[in-house]
This record gives C-alpha cells, sequence and structure tokens, in this order.
C-alpha cells in the first residue's frame, strides 16, 4: 500500500485542478478552429455523440484507474494497467500491456508538452504583445506578425523557457501547494475573464457588414446540419473529445492517484466533463467565433489553426478597446494552458519519484531541462529554416498528439472491461462514489459501444493517414519542401528512441516491483 502519498487538499481544489487539467489550448484554441473547419452544425452533431460514448465512459475508467493505482502508490500508467490487467493475465502478458500503455503515454505527456509549452509561451508572447499594442500595426499583416514571432528567438524563446520555469516552480511545491493552490486561482480568472470576453463577443453588433454579426457566428456552430454529417468531421469530433478531455494521456489517472481511497469518482468526473464542456462549447465557442465571423465574415472563422494567433489579432486591431481584449484573450489561453501543461509535467516528477526515488524537487529541474531538449527542434525550426511551416512539430501532433491518444483508450477500455472486469471495475468506481455507475452500463458502454467505436475509430483514421500520405518515408505534407524532410526525420527518431525508452522505463518498473512476486506465487504453487 502507499506510503505517505501527497492526497488533494479539498474537494473545491481537486475539482478545479481537475478541470485546469482538461481545459487548455484544446478548448479556446483548437476547439473552435476544429469546429469551423470541419461545418460548424455538422461537426456538433458527432461531438456530442463522441461525449456521451468516448468521453464519459473513458473519463469514469480513467478515475477509476488512478485512484486505484494510487493505492499502491502508483502515479503512473504501466504499473496501474499491469495490476489491472493481472487480474485476469498471467504476470508476463500483463507485463507487457502495461508496459505498452506506459511507453505510450509516455510518449504523450514528453512529446507533447514539448511543444504545447511552446504554444503557451507564444500566448504568453501575445499577452505582452496586446498590452504594448505589438500586433496594431496595420503596414503589416498579422500573419506577418506571427510568422516574425516565431521565427524571433528572442521572443519565441523567451517566453516559452519563463513559461517552462513557472511550471517548475509550481510544481516543485507540490500536489496541494503547486497543482491545487495554482488551479484555484486560475480557473477563477479564466471563468471570470472569459465570461467578460463573452459579454464583449455578444454586444459587437455589425460594424463591418451588416450580414455578419456575433449571432450569424453561433448560427453556424449551433444549427444542426444532418446532411452535411460526414466521416471526416466525425473523425475530427472525436479527436477533439479525446484531446479537450485529456484522455488517453496518463494525466487523469496521474491526478485521480492523488485521491484518497474512498473519495468520490463519479460524480467528480461527471462535475469534471460538464466544467470542461462548458468551457469549450458556451466559452470557447462563444468568444473566437462569433467575433471572427463579425469581423472577418465566415472565411474569417475558416482561419484554421490561425485563428487564435492570427484572424483574432487582426480583429482586436480594429474593434475599440482591441488591446485590452486581446490581452484578456490570450491570458485566458496561458491560464487554459498553464494548468494542462502542469498536469503533463507532473506525470514525469512521479515518474521519477516512483521509480527512481528522486525528490520532488531535484525531479522538477530535471524535467525542465528535458522538456528544453525535447522541445528544442519545434523552438528552432522556424528560426533556423526561416519558413513558418512547423513540420517538426506537426509530424509529432499527428501521431502523438492524435493517433496514440486514440489507442491508450482502446487499451484502457479492454484492460478494465475485459480484464479487470465488472466486479472489480464496479466495486473501485462506485466506492465512496455519491453516484453509481450501474452494472448495465458497465456492461453496455464499457465493455463493447467504447472500445468498438474506438475500433472502428482507429480504423478511419488510420484510412485517412494512409490518404494523407503521413505514413509515407517523405509524408505528404512536406513533399514540397526537401529542405524540411530532416525536420520530419529528425520527430520520427526522436519519437522512436522516446518509445524504446518509455517501453524499457515501465518494463523495467514492472519487473522490479513485481517481477518477484511472481516468482514467490510460482514457488508456492
Ligand atoms: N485537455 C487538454 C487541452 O485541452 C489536453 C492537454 C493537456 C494537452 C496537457 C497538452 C498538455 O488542452
Amino acid at each position: 500500500m502507499a506510503e505517505n502519498r501527497e492526497t488533494w487538499g479539498t474537494k473545491l481544489g481537486l475539482i478545479l485542478a481537475m478541470a485546469g487539467n482538461a481545459i487548455g489550448l484544446g478548448n479556446f484554441w483548437r476547439f473552435p478552429y476544429q469546429a469551423a473547419k470541419n461545418g460548424g452544425g455538422a461537426f456538433m452533431l458527432p461531438y456530442f455523440a463522441a461525449l456521451l460514448v468516448l468521453g464519459i465512459p473513458l473519463m469514469y475508467v480513467e478515475w477509476m484507474q488512478g485512484r486505484y493505482g494510487g493505492k499502491y502508490g502508483h502515479g503512473t500508467v504501466g504499473c496501474m494497467t499491469y495490476l489491472q490487467a493481472k487480474e485476469k493475465l498471467g504476470h508476463s502478458s500483463a507485463a507487457i500491456i502495461g508496459a505498452l500503455a506506459g511507453m505510450l503515454v509516455f510518449s504523450v505527456t514528453t512529446l507533447v508538452n514539448a511543444y504545447y509549452t511552446q504554444i503557451i509561451g507564444w500566448t504568453l508572447g501575445y499577452s505582452y504583445l496586446s498590452l504594448t499594442g505589438g500586433y496594431m500595426d496595420a503596414s503589416k499583416s498579422t500573419g506577418e506578425i506571427f510568422v516574425n514571432y516565431i521565427q524571433n528567438p528572442v521572443m519565441s524563446i523567451t517566453f516559452w523557457v519563463i513559461a517552462l520555469a513557472l511550471l517548475a516552480f509550481a510544481l516543485s511545491r507540490g500536489v496541494q501547494k503547486g497543482i491545487e493552490a495554482w488551479a484555484k486561482v486560475m480557473m477563477l480568472l479564466l471563468y471570470v475573464l472569459g465570461f467578460i470576453l463573452i459579454i464583449r463577443a455578444l454586444t459587437l453588433g455589425s460594424p463591418i457588414n451588416p450580414d455578419w454579426s456575433p449571432i450569424k457566428g453561433l448560427d453556424y456552430l449551433w444549427t444542426p446540419k444532418w446532411n452535411e454529417l460526414n466521416w471526416q468531421s466525425a473523425l475530427a469530433a472525436a479527436g477533439q473529445i479525446f484531446f479537450t478531455l485529456s484522455l488517453g494521456m496518463g494525466i487523469i489517472q496521474n491526478y485521480a492517484s492523488y485521491l484518497k481511497p474512498d473519495e468520490d469518482i463519479v460524480l467528480s468526473a461527471t462535475t469534471t466533463v460538464f466544467l470542461n464542456e462548458f468551457a469549450e462549447v458556451i466559452l470557447g465557442g462563444t468568444i473566437a467565433i462569433p467575433i471572427a465571423y463579425t469581423f472577418l465574415g465566415p472565411e474569417g472563422i475558416a482561419a484554421g489553426v490561425g485563428l487564435s494567433f492570427i484572424a483574432l489579432p487582426n480583429v482586436f486591431r480594429m474593434m475599440a478597446g482591441g488591446q485590452f481584449f486581446g490581452a484578456l484573450w490570450f491570458l485566458v489561453l496561458f491560464f487554459a494552458g498553464f494548468t494542462s501543461a502542469i498536469a503533463m509535467y507532473n506525470y514525469l516528477i512521479a515518474m521519477l519519484e516512483e521509480d527512481l526515488n528522486i525528490p520532488r524537487k531535484v525531479g522538477a529541474i530535471l524535467v525542465f531541462g528535458f522538456y528544453i531538449l525535447v522541445g528544442l527542434p519545434s523552438a528552432l525550426e522556424p528560426i533556423l529554416t526561416k519558413t513558418s511551416e512547423l513540420v517538426f512539430l506537426t509530424e509529432l501532433d499527428n501521431w502523438v498528439g492524435s493517433y496514440f491518444l486514440v489507442v491508450v483508450g482502446l487499451i484502457e477500455a479492454l484492460v478494465v472491461g475485459w480484464l479487470f472486469g465488472e466486479k472489480n471495475a464496479l466495486e473501485e468506481m462506485n466506492r465512496g462514489s455519491y453516484w453509481k455507475v450501474s452494472s448495465g452500463f458497465f456492461n453496455l458502454m464499457i465493455k463493447f459501444v467504447t472500445p468498438l467505436s474506438i475500433v472502428i475509430l482507429l480504423i478511419f483514421s488510420t484510412k485517412s493517414y494512409i490518404q494523407n500520405g503521413y505514413f509515407k518515408w517523405v509524408p505528404s505534407f512536406v513533399e514540397k519542401m526537401p529542405e524540411l524532410v530532416p525536420w520530419v526525420q529528425g520527430a520520427r527518431v526522436l519519437l522512436l528512441a522516446i518509445l524504446v525508452i518509455g517501453f524499457a522505463e515501465a518494463y523495467y518498473t514492472i519487473q522490479r516491483k513485481y517481477g518477484s512476486a511472481q516468482t514467490q506465487k510460482g514457488a508456492k504453487a
């Protein structure tokens, strides 16, 4: 059993920390452009379906796995998965499944956070630019300004390192004084600033074109378009559910591992989902899309990845009080990103603490150095190549930030549904829970509907990855830019190295902690 593991201080703190984990750049930066790009109302239908079929069941599964692992002193996914798989399987097979899950999650928490913290750096840099009027000069397009920003080492690297240093500082203080304390302040500010921005967005009127208004922007998102349903938007919607709820990343389990053994799971997990969805479809959906629609029209919201950093600054230029509202917008992004990145960072600290006995304070510094190392290529690519393609980041995001999450989700659903089993899983989920998960829900959703939906999702994603040329030695997105090919290959080498390290780390930890138990059992038999 766990020796003196830290736990959350208060219920409110726990819920806000979990909400902070889930509410991230995914809600404010990724969701609006995904929804806009994939047909607005045509995206929202599969989005809500995926929330019910994948999001909620997996959220319960991950909370349950985490609290269960915490009981045995584990805040990382390798050992948790091992212990649950071992209920039905022998030691060796369970160890391999555990190591595979541990490996994938290690790659997510290292590589996704490596570039995610840079985007957090951009949000900090852009808050500064908003206040100082850095993008207000109308002689340059906001696109050029963004490219200058990422190609300017002073700006892009400084703000990234500041963000990482703040994370290191917060995390060196531990779960209650670090994660929980920072989440309480930042989440509160996020909701307050978010509401101010919503009011601003909804009162913009039609300053540019009588056909462009905030309500038209909302209509685009909220008018269900049954006849425009298609696989492409369904895939994007399901991927968004994984990303925004932090599923398949190991970080929900990590936070849940700091729950007390009888602390509520079902209601708390549901509350987290609710808070995240509110921040996503209400705050995320009512700020960026209506503002962009009002000033830039239907074309403006189709700006893709550039919606937050290129299209909106363009709007802040035209809008009364734009500098102020611009700063609020980028601060909202910053708080959202920070309270998510802190979760991935903590995962790595927990790993060092639990597997290598490295104290948290030292771990915080080691992980800082590690993130600088693995994040540097994404920071340097625009600076050294003088392009703004960000292919290193794109390659990592395609695999680690999208595809792997779904694979981890499948492993979790199968391990819990079929190996850990109904009796154990329901006992663990429902113990101390105010609401209970029923046997019917478990047998229908967690055993069948959820894993089957993930399999379908994986088949279609794989197909679309093949069609988009992501499996090719030179992926299609760099075919026309031979000078960038080494960056993609570099990303793959890094990814491979991380996978090998992740597997070895998880596998040896499982062997070290549980290998001998098996021998003893063998001896007894
Ligand atoms: N749910 C988070 C988000 O929406 C996902 C995430 C967490 C991504 C931590 C990176 C780091 O942004």
